[in-house]
């Protein structure tokens, strides 16, 4: 990134706005789109934000452009929290709603309240010298995160400081920015209420089993894309979306008696046949088809039991607002939505690593024989390449969202 002084830039800032306020899902998207643009604006190597979750700072996206992009995905899912006071710069910015600007972070003044965390750079050998950090700030002024940008670059890829040009361009788009975080906070909660009511009536389809299920689809989604040759806007986009309507897979079993749903044994024949109809109420709920959001939601919620091989429900259904409605014959291999085909094995993989009312958990070596072995029968063959060879990442993302420590709604707002 070439760093430009021109009045451009507010042209440039105006369309990144525009662009900002379209973005509707939190996760990596919103936040991967904020930092690049603060960068771009900035000429920065490197960044992160933080947002302020539960009377804490939660650590919730790195970029680094010297870094290498595994060791991206494996930071992102490294839960890191700091607490809301002054002894971290983000702490102090979330604290006291200041712009703090460092020329080089290794001489901070001690008469200074915070200093600088060495851990990052200790551990990834990075070196941080000058640092941005704003505040992101609703129309109300409640502060929902923090935005730090880290050494813009010279014309000869140097690191240079921050200039007071830089802190004002900044500003504007924190104004904007804290705006957006907080709508794209409110779209998340809603969906994690729709979870909840689910979780209230299925005690096994908890929201941190959506949030892993959705977790892991996202991670096995990239990179099977990457293998395929899919482009990066392509992939960034689809990411998102596969990520929040995988979490809604199971949404449909809110239709499912109690009875069923609740029991502690196996299942009779025709009691699981009932079962089986949760993938069409699931597709029923989402029935818009100009909303790829829907569309995808519609097709993970409906295919999501089908099978490779074809052994898989509910099968070819001509119209699944019909009433009755009959299962059909099993779809096979492609006839099978990408995207379902790997919540397939996302949500199977997280219902054998975890205990249900009708069974005991596997261990992971359990798990993953099983997966190897269901290559190309119950699984896409791809889609199991994907998985087992992001296993680290897996691992990080089950560790994250563990049924205890996450909150019915992790991005509560506390106003
Ligand atoms: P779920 O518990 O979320 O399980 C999702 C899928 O994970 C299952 O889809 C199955 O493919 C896989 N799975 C879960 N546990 C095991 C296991 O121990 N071994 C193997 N090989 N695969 C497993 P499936 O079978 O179509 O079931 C869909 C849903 O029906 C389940 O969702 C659960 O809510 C319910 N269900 C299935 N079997 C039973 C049962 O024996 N008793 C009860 N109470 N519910 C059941
Ligand atoms: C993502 O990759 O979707 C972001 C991870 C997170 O902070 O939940
Ligand atoms: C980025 O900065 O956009 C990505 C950097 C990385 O892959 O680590
Ligand atoms: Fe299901
Ligand atoms: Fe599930």
């Amino acid at each position: 990134m070439a760093r430009n002084h021109k009045p451009e830039d507010f042209h440039e800032l105006l369309g990144i706005m525009e662009e900002l306020h379209h973005l509707k899902d939190l996760d990596a998207a919103l936040l991967d789109a904020l930092l690049l643009q603060a960068r771009r604006l900035t000429s920065a190597d490197a960044g992160s934000i933080y947002l302020v979750e539960d009377n804490a700072l939660n650590f919730s996206f790195l970029h680094n452009e010297t870094l290498f992009s595994s060791a991206r995905t494996k930071h992102l899912y490294t839960s890191h929290t700091l607490s809301l006071d002054s002894q971290s710069i983000a702490g102090y910015v979330a604290c006291t709603g200041k712009t703090v600007v460092i020329d080089d972070v290794y001489e901070i003044p001690r008469s200074l309240p915070y200093s600088f965390n060495h851990f990052f750079d200790d551990v990834s050998g990075y070196r941080t010298k000058s640092l941005l950090a704003i505040p992101l700030k609703t129309t109300r002024g409640k502060i929902v995160g923090v935005l730090q940008i880290i050494n813009p670059l010279g014309k000869d890829g140097e690191s240079i400081p921050f200039t007071e040009r830089d802190r004002m361009v900044l500003g504007y788009f924190a104004d904007n920015a804290g705006i957006t975080v907080e709508r794209a906070l409110r779209t998340r909660e809603m969906i994690l209420r729709m979870i909840k009511m689910c979780e209230l009536r299925d005690p096994q389809e908890t929201g941190a089993h959506a949030n892993r299920v959705g977790a892991f689809a996202a991670e096995i989604y990239h990179q099977w894309a990457f293998s395929n040759g899919i482009s990066e806007p392509e992939i960034k986009k689809n990411r998102d979306l596969i990520r929040t309507a995988a979490m809604f897979h199971d949404l449909g079993k809110i239709a499912i008696s109690d009875l069923i749903l609740k029991k502690p044994g196996g299942l009779e024949q025709d009691e699981f046949t009932i079962m089986k109809y949760h993938t069409i109420y699931g597709a029923r709920l989402f029935e818009n088809p100009n909303s790829e959001m829907d569309v995808m939601s519609g097709e993970i919620a409906l295919n999501h039991h089908e099978r490779w091989d074809g052994n898989g429900y509910p099968g070819k259904i001509a119209d699944i607002f019909a009433d009755p409605v009959q299962l059909g014959r099993g779809k096979q291999a492609e006839e099978i939505p990408l995207s379902a085909r790997i919540v397939a094995l996302a949500d199977v993989y997280d219902a054998l690593v975890s205990k249900r009312v009708y069974k005991e958990a596997l261990s992971e070596e359990e798990a993953l024989a099983f997966i190897r072995e269901q290559a190309g029968k119950q699984f896409d063959p791809e889609v199991v390449a994907a998985f087992l060879s992001i296993r680290e990442v897996i691992v990080a993302i089950k560790n994250r969202y563990q049924e205890d420590s996450t909150p019915p709604l992790r991005y509560r707002i506390t106003s």
